[in-house]
């Protein structure tokens, strides 16, 4: 009998080492879902690593006002807005505008389940995806559209497109932190191409403060770049470094252009790994990331777990 406690203490700590392994790999895939969903939002055949699409996406013919072409009407942003609110929100009007839908709105009473639907147009078959989109993005897609959208209004506003209620200095020393050894401290050092423009970090945090914002949260596809919300941002510490960076060196894009940013992002780098040394590296970060807290929090329990069984043998 007395034999019996020790054993059972044991497997109670397995039970619960296994439960928490579980739980914890859970948030974890919910979490790197989203972020791949957003992602794919922004430019999902960089992500994939695919050709860009040719052509004009199908539903493109249904409006006349937006009068871009090719492979950029193929991106969720373009008809839906860096804001996801399409002809609700920053494109209501302006070149971009197309009058198609709010996915804020929209998604409202969706689950993801009516999403991943919809993107295999099931509900109108010209917004089909399917042949480019596989099950497991169609379904990271949903969980972003489900989880990660914030109402921008909150934080940016519609007309001056200045940030409203931030925090300069919390920005600037978030800046200073994690952004200025990449951008410069003054935003200049990669210069982005948008659509033939050379803007510096200044610009486009003042001319598309709404794409700004997504992609501090979320990355930019293909590059190195650290994401807000892997850092534990929250919107508002977004909103806080958009503030900041509104204040930097605008219109002086030097003639030191990388080519880079050209359709708003490079697209030919797949997961953030542009050599064989970035690459294996990457991959023992996301695998130590994955299972270091995992191991840490086991070795604690087992170690609990020979304490008492030590303890229960002393007292016999
Ligand atoms: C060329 C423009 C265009 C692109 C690109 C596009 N959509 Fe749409 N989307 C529309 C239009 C127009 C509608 C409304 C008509 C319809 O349902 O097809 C719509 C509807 C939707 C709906 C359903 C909203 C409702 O009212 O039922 C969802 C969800 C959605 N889109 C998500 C996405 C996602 C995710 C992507 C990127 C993978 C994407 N869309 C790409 C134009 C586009
Ligand atoms: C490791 C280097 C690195 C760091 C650190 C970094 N970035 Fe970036 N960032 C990049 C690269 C590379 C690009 C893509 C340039 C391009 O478009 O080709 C980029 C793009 C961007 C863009 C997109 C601009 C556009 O035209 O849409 C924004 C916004 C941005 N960065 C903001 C930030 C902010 C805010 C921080 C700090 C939280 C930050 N970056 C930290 C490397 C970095």
């Amino acid at each position: 009998m007395k034999r019996l406690l020790p054993v059972t203490i044991f497997t109670l700590v397995l039970m619960v080492i296994g439960t928490s392994i579980a739980l914890a790999s859970e948030i974890q895939d919910s979490g790197t879902d989203l972020v791949a969903g957003a992602q794919l939002y922004d430019k999902w055949y960089a992500v994939l690593g695919l050709p860009a699409p040719q052509g004009d996406m199908p539903i493109w013919s249904r409006q006349s006002t937006n009068t871009r072409s090719g492979t950029e009407t193929w991106r969720c942003s373009e008809c839906h807005g860096w804001d996801y609110k399409g002809v609700n929100g920053a494109y209501a009007s302006g070149s971009h505008y197309t009058g198609f839908p709010s996915l804020i709105l929209a998604t409202a009473d969706m689950t993801e389940e009516d999403i991943v639907a919809h993107l295999k147009g099931e509900n109108d078959s010209a917004h089909d995806f399917s042949s480019y989109l596989d099950e497991n993005a169609m379904g990271q897609v949903a969980t972003f559209l489900k989880e990660g959208l914030i109402d921008d209004s909150e934080y940016i506003d519609s007309i001056s497109l200045k940030v409203i209620n931030g925090d300069l200095e919390h920005g600037n020393e978030l800046y200073d932190s994690t952004c200025a050894e990449c951008h410069g401290e003054d935003g200049m050092k990669i210069i982005f191409r948008t659509e033939g423009v050379d803007e510096t970090l200044g610009d486009v945090a003042n001319r598309d403060p709404f794409r700004f914002l997504h992609r501090t949260r979320f990355g930019v596809a293909g590059t190195e770049m650290p994401l807000g919300y892997d850092l534990g941002w929250t919107p508002a510490d977004g909103r806080d470094v958009l503030m900041y960076a509104q204040t930097l060196a605008r219109g002086k894009a030097s003639e030191e252009i990388t080519g880079a940013g050209e359709g708003s992002g490079p697209s030919e780098l797949i997961g953030g790994a542009t050599n064989l040394w970035t690459g294996i590296l990457t991959g023992i970060g996301a695998f130590l990331a994955t299972f270091g807290s995992a191991l840490l929090f086991l070795t604690v329990l087992v170690l609990i777990g020979v304490l008492i069984v030590t303890a229960l043998r002393r007292r016999n």
